[in-house]
């Protein structure tokens, strides 16, 4: 589904993000990127979502290159970005949602069921004549998800999408990922807290300096993060067996 072979990417002012990443990912995996802040994990889905264009190195989605045919790889790849306020394009949450699918140019009734379903998948309903910016920070992350939701992508890239948000927050987002796992899309979920995740995933690649230093199933890694500088989730601390935070 998604090829990235001796990806590099170096910012105008010289930072060198990402070194020589190669990854490859099935169709339908659910991957865990994590690393420390500044490892690269933000640069990596901006290029994956085509968003960013790489100095150097090839990347495939489906068989498009992002770097020459954004807008299909935009219609394949959704991404619920770091930082929800960059994401925030309407005036009111329901005008917020329904933009996507506008620029998707679908039937006005698909555009409404999909913002009604989307809505109410994310908790909003009560919100959904609410300005965005009188949001809170964890109602702002919902309504990030939603819109992207209310595309409905088939691969789609969370970056950190824990931030902001309460326990019974985290639960919803994580539920929500395990069923679009499980309805078969293709999910991508960066974050340095690995804790909340990592007992869903399939495969967990661990990015320091802008390198994977290594990838596997997280059973096999979970070990190893400390010496990445990722926390290893409690129950490894504690030397106990696996816990979700569903339960
Ligand atoms: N627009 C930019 N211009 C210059 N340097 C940048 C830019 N964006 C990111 N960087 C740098 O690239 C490196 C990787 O940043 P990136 O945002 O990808 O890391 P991250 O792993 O997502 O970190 P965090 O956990 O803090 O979100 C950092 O050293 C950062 O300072
Ligand atoms: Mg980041």
């Amino acid at each position: 589904m998604i090829k990235i072979q001796n990806l590099h990417h170096r910012y105008p002012d010289g930072t060198y993000a990402l070194r020589g990443i190669d990854l490859a990912i099935s169709k339908g995996e659910f991957l865990l990127i994590c690393g420390s802040n500044g490892s690269g994990k933000t640069t990596l889905l901006r290029i994956m979502s085509g968003l960013l264009k790489p100095s150097d190195g090839s990347i495939s989605i489906n068989g498009h290159n992002p770097v020459n045919n954004s807008r299909k790889v935009r219609q394949i790849v959704g991404m619920v970005f770091q930082d929800p306020d960059s994401q925030i394009v309407g005036e009111t949450v329901r005008e917020d949602v329904a933009f996507g699918p506008e620029n998707l140019e679908l039937p006005l009734k698909e555009i409404n069921e999909r913002v009604d379903w989307a809505i109410e998948k994310m908790g909003l309903q009560g919100l959904s004549e609410k300005p965005c910016y009188l949001l809170s920070g964890g109602e702002k992350r919902r309504l990030a998800i939603a819109g992207v939701m209310a595309m409905k992508p088939e691969v789609i890239l969370f970056d950190e999408p824990f931030s902001h948000l309460d326990y019974p927050g985290i639960q919803e987002v994580l539920r929500y990922m395990i069923q679009l796992h499980q309805e078969g899309h293709t999910l991508v979920v960066t974050t340095h807290d690995v804790e909340k995740v990592i007992c869903h995933v399939d495969r967990t690649a661990i990015l320091q300096n802008g390198e994977i230093k290594a990838s596997g199933s997280p059973e096999s890694l979970v070990k190893e993060l400390s010496r990445f500088g990722v926390r290893p989730p409690c129950y490894v601390l504690l030397g106990g067996e696996k816990i979700s935070w569903l339960e």
